[in-house]
């Protein structure tokens, strides 16, 4: 590998190399790639409009990147290995070129259902080898991506659909997540009756539990494979596309009530997985890599599938969680693998953690090299334990800072290589040129400062635009502070220069590592019959970074308090899914608001943190006893 860093003097020459001449930087970077034409110039851009290009008239396909061009090398080596929910099932592996086959295969019967080139495919399906097969088969053929976590409801599932105008849905009858089944086809038999664009299903057996099948719209996975067989299973030659066309479209919250599609294109978001992924894991060819993300979020797009296929890594793919049978799973998954590489979220390890050590001993973990974490900030008390329990204190622990909308990695230490802190991302990699602002824009020099972090300059794995809506695009990111992209996190940069992120400075709660906008959460709970309206907030939660807590005024309050609290929840579940139900629901008689009419949510948050004296300034409250009301009711309130 070319550019892989080895040292902390490489990588502050790596560093000052790509400040100084961004262009020369990843122009060299991507010359590793499989080109079918070279770029005119590497990079375009203005943050404006926004009008980000990067390697444009360019032409590639990520599949030939990510498949095609490791058969001669390495086409019998795993590329995949796939852990099922249930231990007692049969594992299974696909090497690079049984990879390569089924993903021509399938984008055969992509084709055979009428998708071409720009049509968009929305995939709901479990974490099963045929969840890769399809996102990589639609980037073979032209056609964008966008892969629906399974946990979302069908309503969050319909919107998605109709915004990105999906014309084909490729889906299971169910999927298992511990001890549960989730019933996936059923589900998107709910949203498909407000999806009018949608021409096809394509329905993967996994789960056996019967399911609805629609003549001339729902197909069985295996039928259209068989009549891929009977043409004799001819290869499809990939794609031939524009450096700048989209690879996909990833929805994510933001603090407006509708996600956003994010959009990412091919060539620079393949550059960036690559070269983040190499880089910061200190990936040594052979090594297994197991990223326990799904590939519903940014974090399996990028480090399950494009960043480890494009280095011609082993990646492992767990159906599964963390905590079935027991809280051992995931040690018994690396011993049974041989895992080298571990990247993993706070939560995890907090809620593991919570269980004790008995499922670690015994447990052989010598396989473990390095250790990644991603998602919220990890407090110190995880990192130690992660490092000293499952890394043995020999793995260097790399704090990965980054969001569905930078495509991969911006600050983080690269393994072996930074010096780390606990609880801090460290420093910038190549091409990250992050600063601090104020509230005014203005920037925040020198060191031991805190701010709002953005980014100056583009990188290739960017942004391009929020699908459908560019404006959208332009005011949600670079409207904020003229000339900057505005990542929506505070961060403190220390002594040293290092960087810890603090948290959302928006309406954007983290929980469990999830995005979820408060005015998503609020739109779901005011559907509920009784309620008037209600505003949500974050709180420190022990294993999910933030909990929901979530203050209602209803008009009716005679009926039982704690049944219409699991009504308002099931409300909520039924119109997000399940990572968005409250944890807390208070209800009040009137929110705190400016005489404007705007909710004072700083009182509501400091409230909801357990803050009940200092409330900072309440003088520009409308109706001051509001308050006294809110802070009594704390103290009786009940879990959601
Ligand atoms: O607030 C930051 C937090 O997660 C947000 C991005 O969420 P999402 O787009 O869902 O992507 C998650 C996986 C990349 C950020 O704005 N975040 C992510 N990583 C870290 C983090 N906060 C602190 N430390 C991190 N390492």
């Amino acid at each position: 590998m070319t550019h892989l860093i080895r040292s902390f003097e490489e990588y502050q020459a790596a560093y000052r190399r790509s400040v100084a001449d961004p262009e020369g930087f990843w122009g060299e970077v991507a010359s590793d790639f499989q080109w079918r034409r070279p770029w005119d110039r590497v990079l375009e851009w203005n943050f404006t409009e926004p009008a980000v290009k990067w390697f444009a008239g360019g032409k590639l396909n990520v599949t030939e990147n990510c498949l095609d061009r490791h058969l001669a090398e390495r086409g019998d080596q795993t590329a995949i290995l796939w852990e099922p929910n249930d231990p007692e099932e049969h594992y299974r592996k696909f090497t690079y070129r049984e990879l390569h086959a089924k993903v021509s295969q399938f984008a055969h019967v992509l084709r055979n259902n009428g998708v071409r080139k720009g049509d968009r495919v929305c995939l709901y399906l479990p974490m099963v080898p045929e969840l890769a097969i399809a996102v990589l088969a639609c980037a073979r053929m032209g056609a964008i991506h966008s892969v629906v976590f399974g946990g979302f409801s069908a309503q969050s599932i319909a919107d998605r659909i109709r915004d990105a105008g999906c014309s084909l849905v490729i889906t299971a009858d169910g999927g298992f997540r511990g001890s549960k089944e989730i019933p996936l086809k059923s589900v998107i038999d709910d949203a498909l009756v407000q999806c009018p664009s949608v021409r096809k299903t394509i329905v993967l057996t996994r789960s056996r539990s019967p399911v609805s099948m629609i003549k001339g719209r729902d197909a069985w996975w295996e039928d259209e494979i068989k009549k891929v067989e009977t043409m004799g299973n001819p290869d499809f030659p990939a794609e031939e596309m524009d450096a700048e066309d989209p690879l996909f479209i990833l929805y994510t919250s933001g603090s407006t009530g509708k996600p956003k599609g994010v959009v990412h294109t091919g060539a620079g978001y393949l550059v960036y997985a690559h070269y983040t992924f190499v880089n910061v894991f200190g990936y040594q060819p052979g090594e297994v890599h197991f990223c326990t993300a799904d590939i519903g979020w940014i974090t399996g797009h990028s480090y399950i599938l494009y960043g480890p296929l494009a280095a011609g890594a082993t990646t492992l793919l767990f159906e599964g969680v963390p905590t079935w049978p027991d809280a051992g799973r995931l040690w018994e998954v690396v011993q049974k693998y041989r895992v080298n590489i571990l990247y993993t979220a706070p939560t995890a390890i907090r809620s593991l953690m919570g269980f004790g050590l008995e499922y670690v001993q015994g447990k052989d973990l010598s396989s473990l090299t390095k250790l990644g974490s991603v998602g919220e900030p990890i407090n110190e008390e995880a990192w130690h334990w992660f490092d000293e329990h499952i890394g043995g204190g020999r793995c260097p622990i790399v704090d990965t800072w980054w969001q569905t909308e930078t495509g991969g990695i911006m600050i983080s230490p690269i393994a072996g290589v930074t010096p780390t802190k606990p609880g801090y991302a460290t420093l910038p990699l190549p091409g990250v040129q992050p600063l601090l602002v104020d509230e005014n824009g203005r920037e925040i020099e020198g060191n031991g400062v805190s701010g709002n972090l953005c980014l100056r300059f583009p990188w290739p794995g960017m942004i391009r635009t929020t699908y459908g809506d560019h404006e959208r695009c332009r005011l949600n990111y670079f409207a904020t502070y003229p000339n900057l992209y505005f990542t929506g996190d505070g961060c403190l940069r220390d002594q040293d220069g290092y960087y810890r992120i603090t948290g959302r400075v928006d309406d954007v709660l983290n929980v469990s590592g999830h995005r979820i906008g408060t005015a998503e959460v609020e739109n779901a709970i005011n559907l509920y019959t009784d309620v008037v309206e209600s505003a949500v907030v974050g709180y420190p939660h022990g294993v999910k970074g933030q909990g929901i807590y979530a203050y209602v005024v209803c008009i009716n309050h005679q009926r039982d308090e704690d049944l219409t609290r699991r009504d308002i929840a099931a409300t909520v579940t039924r119109a997000i899914g399940a990572i968005a139900r409250p944890d807390k629901i208070q209800f009040v008689t009137g929110l705190p608001k400016t005489r404007s009419g705007k909710i004072m949510r700083r009182i509501l948050r400091k409230i909801a943190e357990g803050e009940t004296t200092d409330l900072g300034d309440t003088s520009t409250l409308l109706d001051p006893a509001v308050v006294e009301e809110i802070r009594a009711g704390v103290l009786v309130t009940k879990g959601g």
